[in-house]
C-alpha cells in the first residue's frame, strides 16, 4: 500500500474544489474517451492481459537463463526504460542474477556501443529487441550489429534462436526481419504507448530472464488499478492534484523525485520519461528531475536548500529495507563513530532522511510529498509502477494535455534524418 503524506507539503491543497473534475477524468480513463483515449489500454491491462504469450515469455526466459550468460535489451524510451529500472530497483547493481543484463538501443554513441560489442564478443548471449515501430535509429543500428555478430559467432539458424523481439502485431520493419527470420516474438500492444509498457512483454521477458516473479509484479499492477482506479480521490489522485496545484496554483516549475537509494536511479529514469513525455507539451508542464539522496544532498543539497524556488520533492521512502548492515565497534574510536555501534544502516538512512525533510520544507520552504512503501518486491513495485502511470495521466489531463502523444520528439527525428540522408527526408 502506498501511503502519501502531505504533513511536509507547507502549502493548502484544497482537494475536495477538484472532487469533480477528478471523478470525471476517471471516468474518462475508465472508458477510454477523452484525448490519446486510443492509447489507454494500459489502465485495464491487468484484467485481461493475454495469459498464453504470458506462459510463453516465462517459458522462453527459462530456456535464456539455461542457455545463456547475458541477455542484450535492445530499446529507448519507453522500449527498455520499465524494464531497466524494474530490474536495478529489484535486483540492486551488483546481482547474482544468473544471466546477466546489459542494454544496448539506447544510444548511437560509438565509444559505447564498440566497448559493448568488444564485451559480448566470443560469450554466450542473447537479444531481446524491443521496438514497437522497429524503426528507431537508435535501436535499429545496435540491432544490425548484434545480428552480425551472432550470425558470425554461431551461424544464421542458432542465432535466430538467440534473438528474441517485442514490437507491434500487425506492422513495422522489426515484424518483417521476425517473419525472414523466424525469431521468437511478443506483442507491444497497438492501445499502449511505450512508457506505459513495462507490464506488457516490454518490461516481462527482461524481468523473467533476471530472475524476477514476473506474476507477482503483474499482480502489483492488479492491486494498483483496483487502488488507484477506483471512482474515488485516492492517494494516487490527490498526489496528481497537489503536483497539479503546486505547478498552476504556487507556479512551482520542477518536481524532483528523491529515492534514497541509488538502485532506483533508473526508476528515475523512467518516471522523468513518463511524465516529461506525458505532459511537456503545448508550452506546459512540470519539468521532472530525480536525485539520489543522500549522495546529491552533497551536490544539489544546496541548491534546494537555498538556490531560487523552483522546485518541490517527491520523496520515496521504503520503510523496511531488505537488507540492513549495523555499526560495528572500533576499539580505538579515531572516526568518533562509536556512539552509533549497533546502530542500522537504515536507522542512520532514516534520521538523514528525517533532516532532511524537516531542512528542505520548514527551514528552506521547499513543498515536499512524502510516498510511503512498507517495503520493496516485485508486487510493491508493480504497485508503485501503476501509481505513477494512473497518477500521470490524471496530472497531464488535469493541465488540459493529451498524455499518450509525444509530437515534440519526432523534430530532432526529422531533422536527424534529413541530415543522413534518409530517403524520403
Ligand atoms: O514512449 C515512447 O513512445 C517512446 O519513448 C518510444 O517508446 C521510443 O521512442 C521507442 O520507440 P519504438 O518502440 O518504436 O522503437
Amino acid at each position: 500500500m502506498i501511503n502519501v503524506d502531505f504533513q511536509y507539503l507547507g502549502k493548502d491543497i484544497d482537494f475536495a474544489s477538484f472532487e469533480q473534475k477528478v471523478m470525471e477524468i476517471d471516468n474518462a480513463i475508465n472508458e477510454r474517451t477523452g484525448a490519446g483515449a486510443d492509447y489507454l489500454g494500459w489502465a485495464d491491462y491487468p484484467l485481461h492481459y493475454d495469459k498464453e504469450e504470458f506462459a510463453r515469455i516465462a517459458e522462453d526466459a527459462k530456456y535464456v537463463r539455461e542457455n545463456f550468460d547475458i541477455l542484450v535489451v535492445c530499446g529507448i524510451g519507453g522500449s527498455y526504460l520499465g524494464a531497466r529500472a524494474a530490474i536495478e530497483a529489484l535486483n540492486g547493481l551488483f546481482p547474482d542474477n544468473k544471466v546477466q543484463i546489459i542494454y544496448l538501443g539506447q544510444t548511437v554513441a560509438s565509444n559505447y556501443l564498440a566497448q559493448t560489442l568488444a564485451y559480448l564478443k566470443g560469450k554466450r548471449f542473447a537479444v531481446n529487441v524491443i521496438s514497437k515501430s522497429g524503426t528507431t535509429t537508435e535501436t535499429a543500428v545496435s540491432f544490425r550489429l548484434l545480428r552480425d555478430m551472432l550470425v558470425e559467432q554461431l551461424g544464421q539458424e542458432e542465432a535466430s534462436k538467440a534473438i528474441f523481439a517485442t514490437t507491434d502485431a500487425n506492422k513495422g520493419a522489426l515484424l518483417e526481419l521476425c517473419k525472414k527470420y523466424g525469431y521468437k516474438r511478443y506483442v507491444l500492444p497497438s492501445d499502449i504507448g511505450g512508457r506505459y509498457s513495462v507490464f506488457t512483454a516490454v518490461g516481462l521477458f527482461p524481468l523473467a530472464v533476471a530472475g524476477i516473479d514476473i506474476a507477482a509484479f503483474m499482480n502489483g499492477m492488479l492491486i494498483g488499478r483496483e487502488r488507484y482506479g477506483s471512482h474515488a480521490m485516492n492517494d494516487c489522485y490527490k498526489y496528481a492534484v497537489a503536483r497539479h496545484v503546486l505547478y498552476k496554483e504556487y507556479h512551482y516549475s520542477v518536481e524532483m523525485l528523491v529515492a534514497y537509494e541509488p538502485n532506483f536511479v533508473q526508476l528515475g529514469e523512467w518516471w522523468k520519461q513518463l511524465f516529461g513525455e506525458s505532459e511537456g507539451k503545448d508550452g506546459t508542464g512540470l519539468l521532472p528531475d530525480a536525485a539520489t539522496f543522500t549522495t546529491d544532498l552533497h551536490s544539489l543539497g544546496q541548491y534546494i536548500q537555498e538556490g531560487s524556488p523552483v522546485l518541490f520533492e517527491t520523496v520515496l521512502c521504503i520503510e523496511k529495507p531488505e537488507n540492513d548492515i549495523s555499526i560495528p565497534h572500533d576499539n580505538d574510536n579515531l572516526d568518533g563513530l562509536n556512539y552509533l555501534e549497533g546502530k542500522t544502516l537504515d536507522f542512520v538512512q532514516k534520521k538523514a532522511m528525517m533532516g532532511t525533510l524537516a531542512a528542505h520544507s520548514e527551514t528552506g520552504g521547499v513543498p515536499n510529498i512524502v510516498l510511503h512503501l512498507d517495503q520493496l518486491n516485485p508486487t510493491t513495485l508493480g504497485e508503485l509502477m501503476y501509481f505513477f502511470m494512473r497518477a500521470c495521466a490524471m496530472s497531464a489531463y488535469l493541465n488540459g494535455v493529451n498524455p499518450f502523444n509525444q509530437p515534440g520528439v519526432e523534430v530532432y527525428k526529422k531533422n536527424m534524418f534529413h541530415l543522413l540522408g534518409k530517403p524520403g527526408h
